[in-house]
């Protein structure tokens, strides 16, 4: 049990364990991982116990795991970077662990101790400091995660959890430049439903959405744009990111609705143009205005926001039978600020009013 402080043991990888690193320019997404792993233990009785950093390993999970069955699994994606003379740095860390609590409170999954949890986060960064990319644009992903592991048959919220963070150096988002992407314009499948559970990062979201993304790549598309569930006129998000638009000079983006992810990136977005002293709103926007302010110039710009890519402008919606064509499908001048202001902020080239950077070491 934590009161405090948490005792992690820590087992570190012998010599022999230690895994060859990948390729620093062909990195990808996800598809290496670092020497270690953090896990804890959570049961009704005990709360959580057993917290300890090892060598990175499968897992042993009876086959009645109650995740494999119900689903309860909720995980958080964050970046160590390696920023400014070296100095390894975490971006508004808490937030992300803050927001798997909002998540395991949805999913009737046991809290997380934030500032605990935070502290293991980076000493296990630091043990793994190695594997931080030095490229420009690539970094280290971190993936907190939590899983119901009480091996039991029957719809009720489990009685064990496992709670672990996975690292893997992935490469720059950008590799091929900063380009305009693709987007389809879903108004068959939807991402999630009022009530539901579309503003937790659960796992079960990102299954459900994975027909959509097939049939969108399929038609060249790189991501789908959610509607509303209701009326399939609403914006809500694309894929993994929080979308915005500019509209003549003011900053839209759609509300915290409850069907959305409260995106970290989006929250830093909305606050660096207030600093900028530029018009922000949280509004509902129907992708009928997209178009209608597309055809008559005030739709100047439309990007996605999210940790992976940062921002992502967006050139092209495909809707039903039209191709929506953004600023000319180039990066406009509001997108590319914001990815330059955050990729060095979140280095330590900028001063950090806001103290989102946390270091590491
Ligand atoms: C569905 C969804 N929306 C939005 C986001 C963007 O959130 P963040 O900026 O915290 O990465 C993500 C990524 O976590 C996501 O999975």
């Amino acid at each position: 049990m934590f009161n405090n402080e948490m005792n992690v043991a820590l087992h570190k990888a012998a010599p022999e364990q230690l895994k060859e690193k990948p390729d620093q320019d062909n990195l990808g997404f996800g598809q290496h991982f670092t020497d270690h792993i953090f896990v804890m233990d959570w049961n009704r009785e005990i709360g959580w116990h057993d917290a300890r950093i090892k060598p990175y390993g499968d897992f042993v999970l009876d086959p009645a795991a109650m995740v494999f069955h119900y689903g309860q699994a909720i995980f958080e994606g964050l970046k160590a970077y390696c920023g400014k003379d070296g100095k390894l740095l975490l971006f508004r860390p808490k937030d992300n662990l803050e927001r798997l609590n909002k998540s395991a409170l949805r999913m009737c999954m046991p809290r997380i101790p934030v500032d605990n949890v935070l502290q293991s986060l980076k000493a296990l960064v630091y043990l793994d400091r190695d594997w931080v990319p030095k490229n420009e644009g690539a970094t280290l992903y971190l993936r907190p995660t939590m899983i119901a592991s009480e091996p039991a048959l029957g719809l009720r919220p489990s009685n064990q959890y496992t709670f672990f963070i996975i690292s893997s150096p992935v490469g720059a988002y950008y590799a091929q430049g900063f380009e305009p992407v693709t987007i389809y314009v879903e108004d068959h499948y939807v991402r999630a439903v009022p009530g539901g559970v579309g503003e937790a990062k659960t796992a079960g979201n990102y299954a459900a959405s994975v027909k959509a993304l097939m049939e969108a790549n399929e038609k060249n598309c790189s991501q789908v744009l959610w509607l509303d569930a209701t009326e399939r006129k609403y914006i809500e998000e694309v894929g993994t990111s929080n979308i915005f638009f500019v509209i003549n000079d003011e900053l839209v983006t759609p509300p915290l609705s409850g069907t959305i992810l409260p995106g970290i990136t989006r929250d830093s977005v909305l606050q660096l143009a207030k600093d900028w002293n530029m018009k922000t709103v949280e509004r509902p926007i129907t992708i009928d205005e997209v178009i209608e302010t597309n055809n008559d110039g005030s739709l100047k710009e439309i990007f996605g926001t999210g940790t992976a890519a940062v921002i992502s402008p967006i050139g092209e919606l495909h809707y039903k039978d039209q191709i929506i064509t953004i600023n000319n499908k180039q990066t406009g001048e509001v997108s590319k600020r914001f990815f330059d202001e955050l990729q060095a902020l979140q280095r330590g080239y900028r001063e950090d009013p806001h103290k989102w950077l946390v270091s590491v070491g």
